[in-house]
């Protein structure tokens, strides 16, 4: 196919003959949501062998990287002045990294439980006014038009962005809201009764908030709901689409011929920030909004329902409606720039970096000063991709930098069994996608992606770059078919099947280089229950007799020292355990030493870890606390003992000292 004319049904390669498509299901995590080819299921490997394959030489030459220039937040005010230097591109050598806090066992209380030594308070929780005279949350009278104003549900990523130079002790928060589970938001909510206020205000508590937040003395975190800096963002704020996927004829619509300005965000999930100061939200599951997709052409592939949709949104907006607004879905997907301190700023959906289910937007700078932005496709068997910017970071001008994402080359990653990995561009006219245009890959990029023969992982959740030793984590966070019948077998990259309880993955560009078209990866750690003997785990090595149980790795953050923090996103269905934070560090002798910081509460993820400047505070959001059990008998009541209520914390030393040491 080699032009835009055709309809949205677009299906290249006869794709779908090659697939098998399972149940939909609307369960948020994406477990029940995925379509692959059936693979040949003959040739799976011992787990030993594929296992050894990755580990030897890591486990012999333990890495010894080194302490800690941390990533230079610039040096003045409000956006432009504040992000105005180059960050992310030293070199330094590093000592071992240690950590110093002691690991709590897990849990299964309806409570925040943290490390002796550390306090945690409630910054802010759903409903709360953002927007100044917001009025106060009220669960039996909700309201679309109060929700514009108020937090969203479910809070998911945290960005963190100083209001002066360096500063750690104020700043702005920008809080993802990824979804709503209306049996947790409505007293009286009827699935097969949906009412127009209850769609109109589950929209509005999709999207983002931004808060202005600061540190007391005492080390606790509140959030001021007076700033004139707060504002939200829904699933109905004018957003723009830029790059090779912007006004095609996959994005017209007919509220929009223009094919460019769509309503609202949807499904935000992980997130970065950029070296220069905004915000990049990544849309995941946004498949589930839709309804009446059929399953014609590209729509199976990303999951689209073929019928109703289970919020039933479509009753009361066309756009949601795929029979009637068949390119509505070809307008989410994307990973949405915003910028946070200015709420005038038109958010935009960039397409160069592709349409798929994001999670991770993770933003670093290559050798020659292009912008890098690594992110994965949650779903199973499916692909880690990274784009990188045709134009080079502009320390110069702000306004410049904020369309480096609009122009660049898009590539997924294909990992080799002897633990070398290539980056295949998605580009039209590069083999094999000579038929493809560019607003095809961009728009559907999952298709281009099979078609390149990227490597079909374990569901990608967040990737982080670590600026200590330069190397790539990746968050797979558990993939129950991998090696069943009908599914694709284990490989070196993804060792286990059924992969229960996820793994990461560490990446090393060639030559350190972000841009690099080729890496070598390890496996960093294997999860699961280290004392569960039936169980295969791999903690890079260290002796797994002194460790504890995680699974289900999904959101991750570098501490100062290059240690990495893991929330999880899974254990009580996993492991019988409250999700929770755990760190782990990534050199010297005790590398792979996992340690639990913080636990959750009942059917509560933990989501968005982010530090303050100063490594002092570490923000998480507590998501979906009680998932499911409804408000007459809540299977968690936290935070404050009447109804679950999806909330950011703070988490501190009580000396004040940096988080971890
Ligand atoms: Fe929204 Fe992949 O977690
Ligand atoms: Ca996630
Ligand atoms: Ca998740």
């Amino acid at each position: 196919m080699s032009s835009d004319n055709s309809s949205s049904g677009f299906a290249p390669l006869n794709w779908i003959s090659k697939r098998t498509r399972s149940a939909y299901h609307c369960k948020i995590s994406c477990d029940d949501a995925c379509f692959k080819p059936v693979p040949n299921q003959s040739g799976n490997e011992p787990f030993a062998a594929i296992l050894n394959r990755r580990i030897s030489r890591r486990s012999l030459v333990r890495a010894t990287i080194a302490g800690a220039p941390l990533l230079a937040l610039s040096t003045s005010p409000l956006g432009s002045q504040i992000f105005g230097s180059a960050p992310l591109t030293s070199r330094a050598d590093a000592a071992s990294s240690t950590v110093g806090l002691q690991s709590i066992p897990h849990d299964n209380e309806d409570a925040i439980n943290i490390s002796d030594g550390y306090s945690s308070n409630v910054v802010i929780r759903w409903g709360d006014g953002v927007i100044p005279g917001a009025p106060d949350f009220s669960l039996s009278c909700q309201t679309a038009e109060a929700a514009r104003k108020q937090l969203g549900f479910n809070c998911d990523y945290n960005g963190f962005f100083p209001l002066l130079p360096g500063q750690s002790q104020r700043g702005l928060l920008g809080i993802n809201h990824e979804y709503t589970s209306p049996v947790d938001m409505f007293p009286d909510y009827d699935a097969d009764n949906v009412t127009s206020e209850q769609a109109a205000i589950e929209i509005a508590s999709h999207g983002m908030s931004i808060v202005e937040v600061s540190r007391a003395d005492n080390g606790s975190w509140s959030y001021n709901p007076s700033s004139s800096h707060n504002f939200r963002i829904t699933g109905e704020t004018r957003m723009m689409l830029t790059g090779p996927g912007a006004g095609s004829i996959h994005t017209i619509t007919q509220a929009d011929p223009t094919g460019a300005e769509v309503l609202g965000m949807l499904n935000n999930c992980a997130g970065g920030r950029t070296p220069w100061g905004t915000i990049l939200t990544a849309e995941e599951n946004f498949n589930q909004y839709f309804a009446n997709a059929g399953t014609a052409g590209a729509v199976a592939r990303y999951g689209l329902p073929e019928l109703a949709s289970r919020r039933h949104w479509e009753d009361f907006y066309d756009r949601f409606d795929v029979s009637r607004e068949p390119n509505e879905p070809n307008r989410f997907g994307y990973l949405v720039e915003i910028d946070p301190y200015d709420p005038s700023f038109t958010p935009r959906k960039h397409t160069a970096m592709g349409r798929f289910k994001h999670e991770a937007a993770t933003v670093t700078l290559s050798d020659d000063g292009r912008a890098v932005v690594y992110s994965g496709d949650d779903e199973r068997f499916d692909y880690v991709y990274k784009f990188i910017s045709n134009d080079r970071y502009n320390i110069f001008s702000r306004s410049a930098n904020l369309d480096l994402l609009s122009s660049g080359t898009l590539y997924v990653a294909k990992f080799n069994d002897d633990g070398t990995g290539e980056w295949l561009p998605l580009a039209a006219g590069t083999p094999p996608l000579h038929a493809w245009t560019n607003a095809q890959i961009a728009t559907f990029t999952k298709l281009a992606a099979d078609e390149v023969g990227a490597t079909p992982m374990d569901r990608p959740e967040d990737i982080e770059v670590n600026p200590i030793n330069h190397r790539v984590y990746i968050a797979l966070t558990n993939n129950t078919r991998r090696g069943t019948e009908g599914y694709d077998p284990v490989d070196s990259a993804n060792p286990r099947g059924p992969n229960t309880h996820g793994h990461i993955l560490e990446l090393t560009e060639n030559g350190g280089d972000a841009a690099a078209r080729r890496f070598t990866w390890d496996i960093f750690i294997l999860c699961g229950d280290p004392s569960d003997a039936e169980q295969e785990t791999y903690f890079a090595g260290f002796d797994k007799s002194e460790l504890d149980s995680i699974s289900a790795p999904d959101n991750l953050a570098i501490d100062a020292n290059g240690n990495l923090w893991i929330s999880t996103d899974g254990q009580p269905s996993k492991l019988g355990q409250a999700d929770a934070i755990y760190v782990v560090p990534t050199a010297g002798p005790e590398r792979g030493r996992i340690r639990r910081f913080m636990t959750g509460v009942p059917a509560g993820e933990m989501a968005g870890p982010e530090f303050t400047p100063d490594f002092a505070t570490l923000f998480v959001s507590v998501q979906h606390p009680g998932e499911s059990g409804g408000l007459d008998e809540p299977t968690s009541t936290w935070p404050d003992g009447d109804f679950p209520r999806p909330s950011v914390v703070a988490a501190y030393k009580d000396d004040g000292g940096v988080v971890g040491t």
